[in-house]
């Protein structure tokens, strides 16, 4: 079965069945009828529920807190001093909650354990076909406004203790209940928020920056036309950051696919089809569980830019934490913000931008290449990072993002081999290709390093394509001896002239 298959198979599940109860979406959709501050208080109406786990049995509702009824808040052993979690799932098949309800409420417990872990169990009307559920997210929303202003009246309990998280029509839900609470709720995190019917939405249809102090967003599958993306593609938060582009996760394509068919079954289908999707809560709980090995994202244009390597820059919050752990940056406009991730957790990576200038007598383009680089650094090796750069010309400088799972510390070495294309090309047969290089610049995402690489013998080294490796040793050239002849120069000159040298 091929990818594009698997891929209509879910719209199918999602939408084709289900056209016709569009026309019942408004039914869905609560009147507005005018005293709003009555309806708040009104908690005949609520149909959802609202559990209250336990770090002991994370895995069960043993206790629900019933808006209007106070004596189940001490009866659930609420804790009004500790901070609050309301977790919300999403669209459902099964009626039942996914595997990742679980993980994600032993990860909030294991971070904050003296946090109170709520989960909305919104269930029945989340298995409903996809376009009703969706419609349903109004509801669900209000009674979530109602749960936690009731909760905050009764309790004196402050706002800044509650952080909502939604994941898919969840975070939706999440964004109505934020948008109609009197008071802001302090955090909402959106865990790849559903993209179908919500991407031409208005703010007050779908999670947005207003709905809370401050919104965070992870987009993880955004793959296709933009209202049939799994995962909403603008930005609706404060900070929306999109890993690996956000269209598609590592380890989440079609081998993979295949092999967890071999191994589990078709009914695990439904968890395969979704491993994009459901990206976001893992790398969420990643944040939460692996501190020390904490992602960051960069700020970028597109992620084009992002990979070739051009938006590595912490200046004036241009990357921030992924996850829990985020700076609640707050500008005017949503930050799209970019970063690669590994296939599984933990999932941190370590971002490189590497530049060189390549010389040649001969004008020469060549398209998409096969390029090897190994890092050597003061901790460890990366070795053989495969990638393709896009094009190699004459007296052109080429920058490129190289990433790596192994924390190498401080860059010392850097190897390079140019490979043969994996076909044989006419051109590549008759006339050997090479460019000249003299060095390679490098700047380190995570410590905002910066290093010049000369090369290890002479003064310019041959590039060939499917010839040797070539060595670069960090140079003594540092960055701040190269501001200072800047600054000479200015003096000397009053003008920056160009490097014709990179
Ligand atoms: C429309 O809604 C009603 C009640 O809300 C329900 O009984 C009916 O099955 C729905 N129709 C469709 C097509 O979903
Ligand atoms: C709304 O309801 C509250 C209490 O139920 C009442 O005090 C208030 O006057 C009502 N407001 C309007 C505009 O009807
Ligand atoms: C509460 O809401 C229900 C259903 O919407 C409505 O029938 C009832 O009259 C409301 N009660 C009050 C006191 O407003
Ligand atoms: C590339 O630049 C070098 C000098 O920097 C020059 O000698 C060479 O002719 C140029 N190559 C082409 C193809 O223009
Ligand atoms: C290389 O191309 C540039 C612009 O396309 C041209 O100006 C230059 O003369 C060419 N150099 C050689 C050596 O062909």
């Amino acid at each position: 079965m091929g990818k594009q298959s698997i891929y209509i198979l879910f719209f199918g599940v999602c939408f084709i069945k289900t056209c016709a109860s569009f026309s019942n979406t408004t039914e869905a959709t609560p009147s507005s009828t005018g005293n709003t501050t009555s309806w708040i208080e009104n908690f005949s109406d609520i149909e959802s529920k609202f559990s209250l786990r336990t770090a002991d049995t994370p895995d069960e509702d043993m206790c629900y807190i019933i808006p209007g009824q106070p004596d189940t808040i001490a009866g659930c052993d609420f804790k009004r001093d500790s901070q609050t979690f309301v977790v919300i799932h999403g669209w459902t098949v099964t009626g039942m909650y996914e595997s990742w309800v679980v993980k994600l409420v032993k990860a909030l417990y294991e971070r904050e354990p003296a946090a109170n872990v709520l989960v909305v169990d919104w269930l029945a009307r989340a298995q409903q076909h996809y376009p009703t559920s969706a419609a349903y997210t109004k509801l669900v929303g209000r009674d979530v406004a109602k749960f936690v202003s009731w909760l905050q009246a009764e309790l004196k309990y402050p706002w800044e203790k509650i952080h909502v998280l939604g994941y898919s029509l969840g975070a939706h839900v999440a964004g109505i209940a934020g948008f109609l609470t009197k008071q802001r709720i302090s955090r909402i995190t959106g865990l790849d928020p559903a993209g179908p019917g919500f991407e031409y939405a208005d703010d007050q249809s779908t999670l947005s920056p207003d709905d809370a102090e401050f919104v965070d967003v992870l987009h993880t599958n955004t793959r296709g036309s933009p209202d049939r993306s799994i995962g909403i593609q603008r930005p609706v938060g404060h900070v929306d950051i999109y890993p690996n582009g956000g269209t598609f996760q590592p380890g989440c394509d079609l081998q993979n696919t295949v092999m967890m068919i071999a191994t589990s079954g078709f009914h695990y289908m439904d968890q395969i089809v979704k491993c994009s999707h459901e990206r976001s809560i893992h790398l969420f709980i990643d944040s939460l569980v692996n501190q020390e090995k904490q992602s960051l994202a960069f700020r970028c244009g597109t992620k084009e830019a992002f990979n070739n390597g051009l938006c590595l820059s912490c200046r004036k919050n241009r990357c921030n934490k992924l996850g829990y752990e985020v700076s609640k940056v707050r500008s005017r406009r949503s930050v799209r913000m970019f970063l690669k991730t590994r296939e599984a957790m933990p999932f941190k990576v370590f971002h490189y931008q590497v530049k060189l200038h390549l010389f040649s007598q001969q004008n020469q383009t060549f398209i998409e290449q096969p390029i090897k680089i190994t890092l050597l650094g003061t901790n460890g090796v990366k070795e053989d990072i495969a990638l393709v750069v896009p094009q190699l010309s004459t007296n052109s400088t080429i920058s490129f993002l190289l990433t790596s799972d192994v924390d190498i510390g401080d860059l010392l070495m850097v190897k390079m081999v140019w490979e043969k294309d994996s076909f044989l090309s006419l051109s590549s047969w008759w006339s050997s290709s090479s460019f000249l290089v003299r060095k390679m610049r490098i700047k380190a995402g995570e410590t905002q390093a910066r290093a010049v690489f000369t090369v290890k013998q002479g003064d310019i080294v041959h590039l060939v394509k499917g010839g040797e490796e070539i060595v670069f040793v960090k140079s003594e050239e540092d960055e701040a001896s190269r501001k200072q002849r800047r600054m000479h120069r200015l003096k000397m000159y009053g003008s920056s002239f160009k490097q014709s040298t990179m």
